[in-house]
């Protein structure tokens, strides 16, 4: 993906309205009768019809196990569970489906690396890369691995408008640096990172990456192997499917050379009590019965975003994103926290005499879903020196209306308190 999306290469032709009816929950109104208007999509997205649908028909037409009975039920099962798989691994560009491990998400990806991967090769004096605007789930994994092994977490610092550049995140590789693990998009300040030319860079030192793409994967057009990424972690509940799913990619030669995460069933080739072997990957990282109907889901909504371009839903929301910045710098009073050029449809700001809580309830009256908090990112907060911020975060259903409805109700909040 570019990193700067310029205003020429923006399609207004972007039909969000119509978007927005595929989400029942998007239709639905609120108690009070307001309609919904959802701003908290870096938190998690909605879902549309067709993700509903394929969870339900699962349970419905296809409830059994996988890879394990010869039943017509279990074939289903097996189907929907591998065809995921197959969908995931042209949404994310890998080479082949052996690369796509499921997991219960990107936290549970991170874990899985750290504990597998960084884990046997560290030693102490090691050096773990790691950016201070990542999300804990990109932080706590690699604080305990450097426990365990001895290994060092060193921190690239950000910009003051939130920005991680390439020639300080050089800086702070070495040939101690075992592995470099950052986002894509930052989902506390909206910061894209020039995630391309950091692998190139990791790489050029001799260290293995591990990209978060938590809050890419729905905004932005993923091409792990364009990345050369080593590897890369997302949630389907983010990319409009289920909660308690997601996906590791991993290059195939690395995976090969991991141990198993966790032991049980599927996850070997042949067990007794002289020695147990280990099934090929990806299932040799995925024990015990998995969460089917969650693959299943996942596989509508990879069906679901990829009826659009990614390089349109980025700039749509990009006009979203700049019609509620300008709105909001011309409100006295409101501050926004994370500046850098080209980033996300992420908006974190602070008012004078409000505290975020109050501003997320006050919006919340009005039928507007905002997140409020350190959105797992207290090292961001602690950079800014705030102890939360209220953040606004687009999704490809939201629409120029949205946006009019926050500024609206920030308006009023801050005629109320300022
Ligand atoms: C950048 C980033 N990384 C990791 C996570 C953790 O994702 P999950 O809770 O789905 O494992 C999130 C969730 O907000 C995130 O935004």
């Amino acid at each position: 993906m570019s990193q700067v999306q310029p205003l020429s290469a923006m399609k207004n032709g972007f039909d969000a309205e119509r978007v927005r009816r595929d989400f029942p929950i998007l239709e639905e109104a609120l108690p009070s009768g307001q309609r919904l208007v959802y701003l908290d999509n870096a938190a998690t997205t909605q879902k549309p019809a067709a993700v509903l649908d394929a969870s339900d028909a699962y349970y419905r037409h296809a409830n059994a196990n996988v890879h394990r009975a010869i039943h017509t039920l279990s074939q289903r099962a097996t189907a929907q569970y591998e065809g995921a798989r197959d969908k995931a691994a042209a949404f994310l560009g890998a080479a082949s489906r052996d690369e796509i491990v499921y997991t219960s998400g990107t936290t549970d990806g991170i874990n899985l690396v750290a504990q597998c991967f960084a884990r046997p090769r560290l030693s102490p004096g090691d050096e773990i890369l790691l950016t201070e605007l990542e999300h804990h789930s990109n932080i706590v994994p690699w604080q305990m691995i450097a426990e365990i092994t001895g290994a060092k977490v060193v921190v690239v610092p950000i910009g003051d408008d939130g920005s991680v550049s390439l020639a300080d995140f050089k800086a702070h590789l070495s040939s101690k640096t075992v592995i470099a693990a950052f986002a894509h998009i930052s989902n506390s300040l909206g910061t894209v990172l020039p995630v391309a030319d950091m692998i190139e860079a990791a790489h050029a030192a001799g260290a293995t990456t591990l990209i978060d793409g938590a809050q890419a994967v729905a905004h932005a057009k993923v091409d792990v192997q364009a990345l050369d990424a080593d590897f890369y972690v997302m949630s389907a509940h983010k990319l409009f499917g289920p909660t308690g799913f997601g996906v590791l990619y991993g290059k195939k030669t690395l995976l090969e050379d991991m141990p198993p995460y966790q032991g049980g069933g599927d996850m070997i080739e042949q067990v007794s009590f002289a020695g147990t072997t280990y099934n090929d990957v990806p299932y040799k990282f995925e024990a015990g019965t998995p969460n089917i109907a969650g693959a299943a889901a996942l596989g509508a909504a990879i069906d679901y975003v990829s009826q659009f371009d990614m390089g349109e839903v980025f700039a749509h929301e990009h006009e979203l994103l700049t019609r509620a910045t300008e709105a909001m710098q011309a409100i006295d009073g409101l501050r926004i926290v994370g500046t850098a050029p080209g980033k996300a449809g992420i908006i974190s700001f602070v008012m004078d005499g409000v505290h975020a809580h109050d501003i997320g309830t006050l919006l919340d009256e009005s039928g507007i879903a905002i997140r409020t908090g350190h959105h797992c990112a207290m090292p961001v907060m602690e950079r800014f020196q705030v102890a939360a911020t209220a953040r606004v975060s687009f999704g490809l259903y939201n629409t120029d209306a949205d946006v009019d409805a926050l500024i609206a109700g920030l308006e009023s909040i801050q005629r109320i308190f300022g």
